[in-house]
């Protein structure tokens, strides 16, 4: 889950690839390098971030008008100088930059240090680079041949662009498993782990396949397969704004993207609600819905937040479709062999549609005969190119590795599935399907007014900052929203946090409650309103600080916690989509105040495109 950017043209490619970078530093941040080529080639890398890399670059003064970039997140060997792409082949006349992983590339390594080839890195990829330049030497090839019959000999996933430096008027880039989209400029071409780095040059693109092999020049574009096949390029018109990809005046694309949610959800059921309310149209799932409507079970899958909405998903599907539902971690489903029957029907919920797991669970589900569908953030990405149908959130570029609005537009899109099918079933009356869509468009409104609590959040936060541990607590839809919290906690301040079903508090956590332990209650009004008051009492009785997410107007928890967050009113089933944003603001403030990298945090990477 490294981010890859290219460019080939006639103007300075250097800064180019160092703009495009920063766009990719979402994927990966523990190191970065850069190829540029002006006839001569120079190889620049450096731990750290881009703008480590930058300082480097420009200090060198050394310009040309092609050249490819890297961002990486480390798999093979630590992030050092060394490891850093791109990998020089031993005798320099490859030069790779590499997402994904070879799998066999400690068989190869042998093979080729039996031919006394030598290794300087730890890397996978320097295996890739060393294999390529030896095909080349010893078969005497073409660097197309070279790295072609190369490809062939890998396994794993990988997005490359590589550069020969005997034929440095074009780059060569192949995709399996790792996403690449080529940008089609006129004189000028781009290519890219996603499209981010490209659209303030083009807004045509082409996004790779598996096996492609790419060759481009600044005004020529040759599409093959690694089995030699010429194939036609298919170029989409993509319709992303640079505007969406800058922090307009937020000091972090964490914030902007929390406050971002009222636009971002409205956007979700835009077009899909039908105006007049009577129900919603998913025309992704246009064709499918009986199918889905007659499945004897729902799978869903996913990971990280997207396996949290997936909870909350269960939920909605049970209650208003009564269809049975599990919701599994992909990494978990994928290695163990599940039982998937023909009726079943496999949710894969993703915010980038590149994790790895839960690409290879839509994989795994397909081969066994059920029918899949995505619920993806990003347009073209490899989960929405797999699923038999699914819908796209319209979230916006997330560029914050802490998933917020990606969340609260995947829980919008399992609501209104659920819905429909809970109405095609008739389970859902006409009217109550009125009432909910009618809610439905109001909770964007909603969630403007909860974003007012930014500064009591940021109070709180300046209490809590310093704390090690914190309990997060909720039952029913608001059970995942606590487990939510926890992980938003966790990820950027870097603070033990849990998330629990309150009940179960009982059980185990209530052990750790004293006076030092915050314990933020997910306890807005719903149907086990009372059953938490309870469990708030239990919190008070052994000491510990409750922090209370409750609705407006709350007078009962108001007495008895010590600190209280209110958010608007809505009915039970969109709960979740109003209670997290005080989770996602709290989270934030003290990761800032611990001076944290709150967009970067360490050690994780927006999108996992390995295991
Ligand atoms: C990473 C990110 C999380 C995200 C998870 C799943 O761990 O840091 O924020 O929830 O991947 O990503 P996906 O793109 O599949 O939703």
């Amino acid at each position: 889950m490294c981010g890859i950017v290219g460019y080939i043209g006639s103007r300075p490619a250097r800064e180019i690839i160092l703009n495009g970078l920063k766009r990719l530093e979402y994927r990966g941040y523990d190191s970065a390098g850069m190829a540029v080529t002006d006839g001569d080639t120079r190889v620049f890398k450096c731990k750290g971030r881009v703008s480590d890399l930058e300082e480097m670059v420009m200090k060198s003064g050394f310009n040309g008008t092609t050249g490819m970039g890297h961002t990486r997140w480390a798999t093979h060997g630590e992030p050092n100088e060394l490891n850093a792409h791109p990998q020089v082949s031993y005798k320099g006349n490859f030069v790779v930059v590499h997402n994904g992983i070879i799998e066999n590339y400690a068989r190869l390594k042998k093979h080729l240090q039996g031919r006394g080839i030598e290794f300087a890195s730890q890397t996978d990829t320097e295996v890739l680079a060393n294999l390529i330049e030896h095909l080349y030497i010893e078969g005497d090839l073409t660097a197309e041949q070279a790295i072609t019959l190369a490809l062939n000999r890998v396994e794993g996933a990988y997005g490359l662009v590589i550069i020969c430096i005997r034929e440095s008027d074009k780059l060569f880039a192949a995709k399996k498993g790792s996403p690449l989209v080529i940008g089609v400029g006129d004189g000028e071409n781009f290519i890219a782990s996603d499209a981010t780095p490209i659209v303030e040059h083009t807004q045509r693109v082409i996004y790779l396949n598996d096996d492609d092999l790419a060759i481009i020049k600044k005004d020529e574009l040759l599409l093959k397969t690694i089995r030699v096949e010429k194939i036609q390029p298919v170029i989409k018109e993509i319709d992303l704004k640079i505007g969406e990809i800058d922090k307009e005046g937020f000091p972090h694309f964490m914030l902007k993207e929390i406050f971002e949610q009222p636009r971002a959800i409205h956007d979700t059921f835009r077009g899909r609600v039908l105006p007049d309310h009577s129900g919603v149209m998913l025309g992704g799932l246009h064709g499918v819905m009986d199918t889905i409507s007659n499945a004897e079970r729902i799978i869903i899958v996913g990971c990280g937040t997207s396996w949290h909405a997936g909870l909350i998903g269960e939920y909605f599907f049970e209650e208003y479709t009564r269809i049975p539902v599990e919701v599994e971690y992909a990494s978990e489903f994928r290695y163990r062999n599940p039982v998937i029957k023909k009726g079943d029907i496999i949710i894969a919920v993703s915010q980038s549609g590149e994790t790895a797991d839960t690409l290879a669970a839509v994989k795994l589900a397909k081969t066994k005969g059920a029918m899949v569908v995505g619920i993806c953030n990003v347009v073209g990405s490899s989960i929405p190119r797999e699923t038999d149908a699914g819908v796209y959130t319209h979230a916006g570029p997330e560029i914050g590795v802490a998933s917020t609005k990606a969340f609260t537009t995947q829980v919008t899109v399992l609501a209104m599935m659920a819905f429909e099918i809970g109405h095609l079933k008739g389970i859902i009356s006409d009217t109550f399907y009125r009432e909910l869509i009618t809610e439905l468009v109001s909770v964007p409104g909603k969630i403007e007014k909860a974003l007012k609590i930014n500064e009591q959040a940021l109070e709180l936060a300046k209490i809590f900052q310093n704390s090690h541990n914190a309990l997060y607590l909720g039952r029913g839809y608001l059970f995942p929203v606590a487990l939510e919290g926890a992980l938003k906690l966790k990820e950027i301040s870097y603070i033990h946090a849990e998330g629990y079903p309150a009940a179960e508090m009982k059980h185990g956590p209530i052990a750790l409650i004293d006076e030092n332990m915050p314990v933020v209650v997910v306890a807005t009004r719903d149907d086990t309103y009372d059953k938490i008051i309870n469990n708030i009492q239990e919190i008070k009785a052994r000491k510990g600080k409750v922090i209370a997410i409750v609705t407006e107007g709350d007078e009962i928890i108001q007495k008895m916690a010590d600190y209280v967050l209110e958010v608007p009113g809505t009915m039970a089933v969109f709960s979740g989509l109003l209670a997290v944003i005080p989770l996602q603001l709290l989270s934030y403030h003290i990761a800032v105040l611990r001076g944290c990298n709150v967009d970067q945090p360490r050690n994780l990477a927006k999108s996992v495109t390995v295991e």
